[in-house]
């Protein structure tokens, strides 16, 4: 019989990556996902500690779930709960304490092991069974193939872990070491992906720039400008992404790549955090400013029409006016296609929540607030200007009107038009006819892409 399996994912894309492999793991024992957890046998909430709102918010969820639960458990039934991802494996215990109806706690490096688990739970008489090793290498080994028809675009991790160790980040302690896949499971996977369907790859790492993988030849290692460039030769691979980047891992080969591959899609995520060089060194992101303008310029110069993104935090201990001055400075200079901002948050266990000169949260709202609003203002002008041109869009979904499809354009902008359902999951060019704030909407370039419009080929016998 099948069970229903019910995965709730936070945080980054590599907690949906890991979220589709534990569907892929239990689904040969029986689990299907579901879209709701009213009546699911399992529950995974698959977790992200990067900021404290995000745990928070587990705990707020678990609650809800217990009482799903319990209603379950008064019918007859059971559920099963995991808490999977980065607070699992920061704060298992305290889950195990505080939520003592979580039958699973698994951090980020052992979900391969989630049938076990699930075994041992069934066993453990109301105990969390909990396990966060860090086995990286076993779990990629011991992924299944997936062979759910994915949509159109597919993750792929290629790199985990960090090193880096950032004064407020919590992701090497929660997903520890660098580890690089190798080359040979990377392009198996990736053609995997594209016999299932798939015709653009995201390549994630929580430094995915940092990837050095065995080559499949067992010579030397490949770095990811490479790894790119071998995996533009696949056939039906249109498009090709990579994130999470640190600014220090931009080779010069990886800046070439963009110049040489015309799948490498000319839009980077390159998080820069801060643009005063007293906070950068207090962060320990061990570059300065003119570094990273440095990249930026010769990003541009290997591909003209690249676009930018970046991340941001405000109220870094110690931030006064004047390093944040230099951040707006940094972001009018740059010029981003759109940007993600954070008030600083401290986390246990990061040398930065032990500073003492902690930033007022009132001072970091109104950084925060100042910082969207140039943000925003970059984005709505970088939308604006995409009307009237002509691009490839990739559609993906249907709209929330009849007739309608969304897709993304190279610069990740989420495109509406109308479109025949036929041309779902292809890329068709798209005449932009407005930018908005968040999203694009054109039309079809080829009225003969539209069904309906007049046919004028040569099979047209009944001509009026
Ligand atoms: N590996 C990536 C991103 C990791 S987390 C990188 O190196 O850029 C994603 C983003 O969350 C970070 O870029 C940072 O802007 C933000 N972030 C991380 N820790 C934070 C904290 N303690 N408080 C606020 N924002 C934080
Ligand atoms: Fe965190 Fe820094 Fe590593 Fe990114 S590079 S994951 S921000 S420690
Ligand atoms: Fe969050 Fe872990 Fe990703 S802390 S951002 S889910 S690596």
């Amino acid at each position: 019989m099948t069970k229903r399996l019910f995965i709730k994912t936070y945080g980054c894309q590599m907690n949906v990556y890991d979220s589709e492999r534990m569907a892929d793991i239990l689904a040969p024992l029986g689990y299907a996902e579901t879209a709701s957890p009213d009546d699911a046998d399992m529950v995974i909430l698959n977790t992200c500690h990067i900021r404290e709102k995000a745990a928070e918010k587990v705990f707020s969820e678990l609650g809800r779930i217990r009482k799903l639960k319990e209603r379950r458990k008064a019918d007859g039934n059971d559920m099963v709960i995991g808490v999977a991802g980065c607070v699992a494996q920061a704060e298992g215990d305290e889950i195990a304490r505080r939520a003592p109806y979580v039958d699973i706690v698994f951090g980020p490096q052992s979900y391969q092991h989630l049938p076990e688990m699930v075994a041992r739970a069934a066993r453990a008489n109301g105990q969390t069974v909990l396990e966060t090793d860090f086995d990286v290498e076993d779990k990629f080994d011991k992924l299944p193939e997936t062979s759910a028809k994915n949509g159109p675009t597919a993750f792929l991790t290629i790199q985990e872990g960090c090193d880096k160790f950032c004064a407020f980040c919590v992701v090497p302690y929660t997903r520890g070491a660098e580890f690089s896949r190798p080359a040979a499971d990377i392009l198996a996977e990736a053609r995997r992906l594209m016999a299932n369907g798939a015709v653009e790859i995201t390549l994630l790492g929580q430094n995915v720039n940092a990837w050095h993988g065995a080559a499949p030849d067992g010579g030397a290692e490949w770095a990811l400008g490479r790894l790119i460039r071998e995996l533009a030769e696949i056939d039906r691979l249109a498009r090709i992404r990579y994130t999470t980047s640190h600014p220090l891992e931009m080779t010069a080969d990886l800046i070439a790549a963009h110049a040489e591959v015309p799948t490498l899609m000319p839009y980077l995520h390159l998080p820069v955090q801060s643009g005063a060089d007293r906070i950068l060194h207090a962060m320990n992101r061990r570059h300065d400013r003119d570094t990273y303008f440095r990249i930026v310029d010769k990003l541009r110069d290997a591909r003209p029409d690249i676009a930018l993104s970046s991340d941001f935090i405000v109220g870094f201990p110690g931030e006064t006016d004047r390093d944040f001055a230099d951040t707006l400075n940094l972001v009018t200079r740059v010029t981003y296609a759109q940007a993600y901002s954070f008030k600083y948050s401290p986390r246990p266990g990061t040398p930065a929540a032990v500073e003492t000169v902690q930033v007022d949260e009132a001072v970091k709202d109104e950084r925060l607030q100042s910082l969207q609003a140039l943000i925003n203002a970059q984005q709505a002008a970088f939308n604006a200007d995409m009307s009237g041109r002509t691009m490839p869009v990739l559609l993906e979904r249907p709209g929330r009107h009849a007739g309608q499809l969304i897709g993304r354009s190279p610069y990740m902008q989420a495109v509406h038009l109308l479109a025949p359902e036929s041309l779902r999951n292809q890329i068709a060019d798209v005449t932009i006819e407005q930018g908005g704030a968040n999203s694009l909407s054109g039309r079809l370039a080829r009225e003969d892409d539209m069904p309906g419009k007049p046919d004028t080929g040569t099979d047209e016998v009944h001509a009026a």
